[in-house]
């Protein structure tokens, strides 16, 4: 693939932190939608479905835990209420729900999702018959009319590790999307580089030599201005001594954590 790059930096963590202009974005973009899509495979073999089944399972880590109990704050007030709803983008085959479940057995939830890759999205309706999900990526998502969601409003649109997995033009219609569908957004992400200066067509990527997808790193202040959101918490995930030794997590994922921002 010819890339026109500037490779500004290689960090610590073996993470390439790239300066792309926009069609480079374009291809790079591309590349993670087949990966989400179909895994660069035109059909899984038995092993592989188990092993992306697998590695669904027991997924909260040390990383991920600041956002999980964020959830559950929004849901315990909602819950006063009796009511919560929430809608969800990459929800893989319901890991929202296992983090839901530990504390909230049994909440009065309605649930949309959207998954693209029609593995999960199947046993995602296995595990979860009463909720809903569709089979679809971004651009399903930003084209469906505000009709499709007779849900709406939601308390709540709820995204994990997915729109680093996603271009900003992009990223920027899905939020404004979700604007259109709810007053509140929980998001876990890479949060925002403030250290690099980009021009304006250039957007900051990482990219680490193992993995199979880029990584788009997004100023959330700027798209949330843009539609009127403004952040009200915001965490990096911060891990013990012990925790940042340990071989357990991902450590490439440092910089990631979680912002709750809704309507000014
Ligand atoms: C790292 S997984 C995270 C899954 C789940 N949210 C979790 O926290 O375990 C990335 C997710 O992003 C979704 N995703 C990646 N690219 C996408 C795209 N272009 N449009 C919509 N979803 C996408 C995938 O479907 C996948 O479920």
């Amino acid at each position: 693939m010819e890339m026109d790059v500037k490779v500004l930096k290689v960090d610590d963590l073996g993470r390439n932190h790239i300066v792309a202009e926009p069609a480079t974005v374009e291809d790079l973009y591309r590349h993670n939608l087949i990966f989400w899509t179909t895994r660069f495979r035109d059909e899984l073999s038995e092993e592989e479905r188990k092993t992306i089944l697998d590695n669904q399972e027991n997924i909260e880590t040390p990383y991920t835990r600041p956002a999980t109990l964020k959830l559950h704050e929004v849901l315990a007030e909602a819950s006063e209420k009796s009511e919560f709803s929430m809608l969800e983008l990459g929800a893989a085959n319901g890991t929202v729900m296992k983090r839901i479940e530990e504390k909230f057995p049994k909440p009065k939830l309605t649930y949309v999702g959207f998954e693209c890759l029609p593995l999960l999205a199947d046993d995602f309706k296995k595990k979860f018959p009463e909720h809903k999900i569709h089979l679809g990526d971004v651009e399903e998502f930003i084209g469906k009319e505000k009709s499709f969601f007779p849900e709406a409003p939601f308390t709540l649109f709820y995204a994990t590790l997915v729109f680093k997995m996603i271009k900003p033009d992009l990223v920027r219609k899905a939020l404004r999307k979700a604007a259109e569908l709810t007053n509140q957004f929980l998001i876990y992400d890479l949060l925002e580089d403030t250290d690099t200066e980009l021009g304006p067509d250039e957007t900051l990527i990482l990219h680490m030599p193992a993995r199979p997808v880029f990584w788009f790193v997004h100023p959330w202040a700027e798209y949330l201005a843009e539609i009127g959101f403004k952040i009200v918490d915001k965490q990096v995930s911060k891990l013990t001594e012990a925790e940042a030794q340990s071989p357990l997590y991902d450590h490439q994922v440092r910089g990631a954590g979680y912002f709750h921002a809704i309507r000014e």
